[in-house]
């Protein structure tokens, strides 16, 4: 049996709609708080756990900037006793990362140094190395630009805004859009491979895009599928808020689509199903 705990997260959400069986254990974080290690160990020594799946974050990258020490503890220190219970029972964790571990200017491998440059990015990268340190058995998966269905990701917002007819402020950040439900697809493939490992895996949509163009994007296929005319032009805007974020983040896939034969997905006919 598997057990999934931040389940009601935009990730948490596609993967339970796309694989949410009867037999494993889906927790959002009211349930099942990824700190409370104790219930954590109970529910593995009672349902005999195989797999912990980790879709829990701390997310919001303006309320890290602000607050550092819970970001750290639900995206780094959580991971110490969670390592030590997994390791004890034998259960094998997946571990979901960001492209933010990294910020350079060209393609970012897997074993290549890490230089994150926010608050974020820096409790994912120590995160990470918490399970390296730590865990017999993982499998990291770093991934980038989350969108879905549900709430609070980039396209879910923007379409908010083309509803209200609001004016749009996008910066021209360049990154790699990949839609949830790919990498759920992806995360139960890995789980279903039942092997023990120490691996880091990148996972992303293709090609690389820059935030304006990819709202263009989103505004073309809203604007077809509704019959609609947003016409609003779109204002380029240096950043976002007050985070510092990459100018241009790819995760190179290669070695990952190679060891789990995966093929390029594409997020422009991966955006058409969701909007
Ligand atoms: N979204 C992206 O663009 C993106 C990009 C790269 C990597 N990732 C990674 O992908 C994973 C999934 O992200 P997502 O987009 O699904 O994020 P999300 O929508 O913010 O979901 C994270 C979930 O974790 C829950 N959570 C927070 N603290 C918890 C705790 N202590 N115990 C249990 N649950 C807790 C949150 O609940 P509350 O909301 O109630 O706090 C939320 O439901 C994360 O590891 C994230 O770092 C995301």
């Amino acid at each position: 049996m598997n057990l999934f705990v931040g389940c009601n997260g935009g990730l948490g959400k596609t993967y339970t709609k796309n694989f949410g069986e009867k037999n494993n254990l889906y927790f959002a974080k009211e349930k099942l708080n990824l700190i409370d290690i104790l219930k954590i160990e109970k529910i593995i020594k009672k349902y005999k756990i195989k797999n912990f799946i980790n879709f829990a974050a701390y997310t919001n990258l303006p309320l890290s900037e602000k607050n550092v020490i819970k970001c750290f503890d639900i995206n780094c220190f959580s991971l110490i006793n969670l390592c030590e219970i997994l390791n004890k029972h034998k259960v094998k964790l997946f571990h979901i990362s960001t492209d933010y571990v990294f910020n350079n200017l060209n393609e970012n491998f897997e074993n290549q140094k890490k230089n994150p440059i926010n608050i974020y990015g820096l409790s994912k990268n120590y995160g990470e190395e918490v399970i390296k340190f730590k865990s017999n058995n993982y499998s990291i998966v770093r991934t980038s630009w989350l969108f879905s269905k549900y709430k609070n990701n980039f396209v879910d917002k923007i379409i908010d805004k083309i509803k209200k007819n609001e004016n749009l402020f996008i910066n021209n950040e360049i990154g790699c859009p990949t839609s949830s439900d790919s990498l759920s697809f992806f995360i139960n493939k890995i789980i279903n491979q039942n092997i023990k490992t120490k691996e880091i895996l990148h996972f992303r949509n293709f090609p690389a895009i820059s935030r304006d163009k990819f709202t263009l994007k989103i505004i073309e296929i809203y604007n077809k599928k509704n019959k609609k005319k947003y016409k609003k032009k779109i204002n380029n805007i240096l950043k976002f808020d007050i985070v510092e974020r990459p100018k241009i983040s790819i995760l190179n896939c290669d070695s990952t689509f190679k060891k789990y034969k995966i093929k390029k997905i594409f997020w422009k006919k991966e955006l058409n199903k969701i909007i």
